[in-house]
């Protein structure tokens, strides 16, 4: 008897088993618009919603894009935008075989008694955001919440991030939306990563229990996580061979071989070094689909390429598709530089 006999449950596990299809990975284009602004800014664009339509339009409408794309997360504002010639950027995303999906938090703010931590707002209302983002085209959810390193993390603030995403997976699976579990843990820190591999141990068990005791229907959620890495000012680096073989243990120990896919976020790697260890994971069978849900790794050459110009479109778009083909090789395993 299925965990979770809620009239979605055959539609969850399917949207899921689309997202997780050999040679795919997400594309995250679910900046907020404070963070948008941030991207536009690096190419001196105003931070206006015809400059975000314009550069989300060159990303979805990028020929060919869905062969190495499964699914693309929106921010809400783009849930409801069409091209310029009026057609809807979520009918773009229908017409190459890509699922839409939607950010759902709320963002992070201060969690009091904690040391300087966060935690991630969005629980009041979801269900009904939720229903709405349904009726609108998106097929999942990603809620982002993040753990730092240099913080602790307090044992209150781990509890929090895990129990916060628990009950929005839940929420997500009965909207019939496949709910992306995301518990960033941040590269910030001189951290070893042995602390790393630590750390993720202690936050992936929690998120799997919690997950656990709301009955939520693991065939039908992702997984996002950090790779184990060391922090990003430690004085050594890690190759791709030592970061996959970390990741990967610690992932085996704490995720069950139910749950469909491993989508990493790239978190500040560059574009070469996010391909370069998702292809070293890959190097042996894994219990699930071990991808991408990338937004900077791909997307920093394509800013850089476009510039805001309508001439520089096809450029751009040829950029995105370079990225996207290597982290497709790099799903399976055949990417070489
Ligand atoms: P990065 O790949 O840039 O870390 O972003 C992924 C993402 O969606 C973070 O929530």
């Amino acid at each position: 008897t299925p965990i979770r006999a809620g009239s979605y449950s055959d539609e969850l596990v399917k949207t899921a088993n689309t997202i997780a299809t050999p040679g795919r990975g997400i594309l995250a284009i679910d900046e907020s618009n404070a963070t948008c602004g941030k991207r536009l800014a690096s190419i001196n664009l105003d931070n206006t919603e015809v400059n975000r339509q314009a550069y989300r339009q060159l990303l979805l409408t990028t020929p060919g894009l869905g062969e190495y794309i499964s699914g693309a997360i929106f921010f809400e504002e783009t849930l409801y935008q069409s091209t310029t010639d009026g057609k809807k950027f979520v009918d773009c995303c229908r017409e190459e075989n890509i699922m839409p999906g939607i950010k759902v938090d709320k963002g992070l703010v201060p969690l009091p008694g904690s040391n300087n931590e966060s935690w991630c707002q969005g629980l009041d209302g979801l269900a009904s955001r939720s229903a709405e983002y349904y009726k609108q085209g998106a097929r999942f959810a990603k809620w982002r919440t993040v753990v730092s390193i240099p913080c602790g993390p307090s044992a209150l603030a781990v509890k929090e991030a895990a129990w916060g995403l628990a009950r929005y997976a839940s929420i997500s699976q009965d909207n019939g939306l496949v709910p992306i579990v995301e518990p960033e843990i941040l590269l910030d820190g001189d951290h070893s990563i042995e602390r790393t591999r630590e750390v993720a141990e202690q936050v992936w068990a929690e998120v799997f229990y919690y997950l656990a005791q709301n009955n939520v229907l693991f065939e039908g959620i992702l997984l996002k996580p950090s790779m184990v890495t060391p922090g990003a000012e430690h004085k050594e680096k890690a190759s791709p061979e030592t970061i996959a073989n970390y990741t990967l243990t610690v992932l085996k120990r704490r995720v069950p071989p139910a749950v469909p896919g491993i989508m990493f976020l790239s978190g500040g790697q560059s574009e070469a070094e996010a391909t370069l260890n998702l292809n070293a994971m890959n190097q042996s069978p894994n219990p699930w689909h071990v991808s991408f849900s990338y937004a900077r790794a791909l997307q920093n050459t394509v800013l850089k390429t476009w510039q805001g110009r309508p001439e520089n479109v096809k450029a751009a778009q040829t950029a995105l598709l370079i990225r996207a083909k290597a982290n497709s090789l790099a799903q399976l395993g055949r990417y070489s530089a």
